[in-house]
C-alpha cells in the first residue's frame, strides 16, 4: 500500500507496517482524514496509540505527513478499497465529517466499503463517526435522519453504535480536526456523533488459535441499538441536544 512522506510515495507491505506498529497497544485508524491533523494530534498527546491516516486525496496530505511523528503514518487509499494489510489492526476507528464517496458508501451500505471496515476493526475496537448537516443535505438526508440511517447501516455490518447525538458548537470548537474547526466558525454548525464498538469480546488464546484468529477475540454479534432520545448518555465529548423523531 501507498504511504505519503511530503512530496514522496512510499510503498509499504504487511512485514513493514507490522514493524513499525509493534509495541503500541493502540492502533488509530482515520478515514477521509483530510489533511491529517487529527492523526497528528492523537499521535503527539497519545505517545502509547500508534495513529494512522487514511485519504484518496494525496494533496491534502502533502504539508502535514512532511513531518510525521514516529508514531503515525499516513496511506493514500480508497476507503471504497481498503488495503488488505490493515486487516484486523485498528483498536479505534474514527471517521470525522465524511463527504463524497466515503459519506454515499456509510449512507448506501456499500459492501466493499462495510467489509472493509469491519475487516479493519479488531472486535472490540472503538468507532466514532462524526457528521455534518451541509454534507448530510448535499446527499439528500437530514442530520438526523442520515445519522439513523448511517447508525442502521454500521449496526448491520458488525457495529454496535450505542451513542448517537448532536454535538453543541462548543465541542466542536475544541476537536482537533481542520473541517470541525471551518464548521464550527462556519454558517452551518450541525454535527451528530455516532459511536461505539465492534462486535466482539475476548477469548482466550486457544479459542482464537482455533477459530484461525489472529486477535485474541471472536465475533459476537449483539443487538441493533435503539438510537438517540431520552435513551442516549453524554459522554465527555458531548451534549444531547435532541431526540429524533
Ligand atoms: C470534509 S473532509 C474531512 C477531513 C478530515 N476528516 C477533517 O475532519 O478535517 C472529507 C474527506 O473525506 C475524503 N474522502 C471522501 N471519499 C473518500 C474515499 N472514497 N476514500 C478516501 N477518502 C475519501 C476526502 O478526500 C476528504 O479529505
Amino acid at each position: 500500500m501507498e504511504s505519503i512522506q511530503g512530496k514522496e510515495a512510499l510503498f509499504i507491505d504487511t512485514a513493514e507496517l507490522q514493524a513499525r506498529v509493534r509495541g503500541y497497544q493502540q492502533i488509530l485508524i482515520d478515514l477521509g482524514t483530510g489533511d491529517g491533523r487529527y492523526v497528528k494530534h492523537v499521535a503527539r498527546t497519545r505517545p502509547d496509540c500508534f495513529a494512522i491516516g487514511l485519504d484518496a486525496c494525496r494533496e491534502n496530505l502533502r504539508e502535514a505527513s512532511r513531518r510525521t511523528p514516529r508514531n503515525a503514518l499516513y496511506l493514500i487509499a480508497n476507503v471504497l478499497t481498503l488495503p488488505a494489510e490493515l486487516q484486523a489492526l485498528a483498536t479505534e476507528v474514527t471517521i470525522n465529517f465524511p463527504w463524497g464517496s466515503l459519506l454515499e458508501g456509510l449512507l448506501a451500505g456499500d459492501a466493499a466499503l462495510l467489509a472493509g471496515l469491519a475487516a479493519l476493526a479488531r472486535p472490540g475496537a472503538d468507532l466514532a463517526v462524526r457528521l455534518n448537516g451541509g454534507a448530510l443535505a448535499e446527499a439528500g438526508w437530514s442530520l438526523p435522519g442520515g445519522a439513523m440511517q448511517i447508525q442502521r447501516v454500521l449496526s448491520a455490518n458488525g457495529f454496535n453504535l450505542d451513542q448517537s447525538f448532536e454535538l453543541n458548537a462548543d465541542v466542536l470548537r475544541q476537536l482537533p480536526t481542520t473541517w470541525a474547526k471551518r464548521l464550527a466558525f462556519g454558517r452551518d454548525p450541525r454535527t451528530w456523533l455516532l459511536q461505539g464498538k465492534r462486535w466482539g469480546r475476548p477469548i482466550g488464546r486457544s479459542h482464537s488459535k482455533a477459530l484461525g484468529l489472529s486477535a485474541k477475540c471472536v465475533l459476537m454479534p449483539q443487538g441493533a441499538p435503539i438510537l438517540g432520545g431520552a435513551d442516549a448518555q453524554p459522554t465527555s465529548e458531548g451534549v444531547i441536544e435532541g431526540a429524533l423523531s
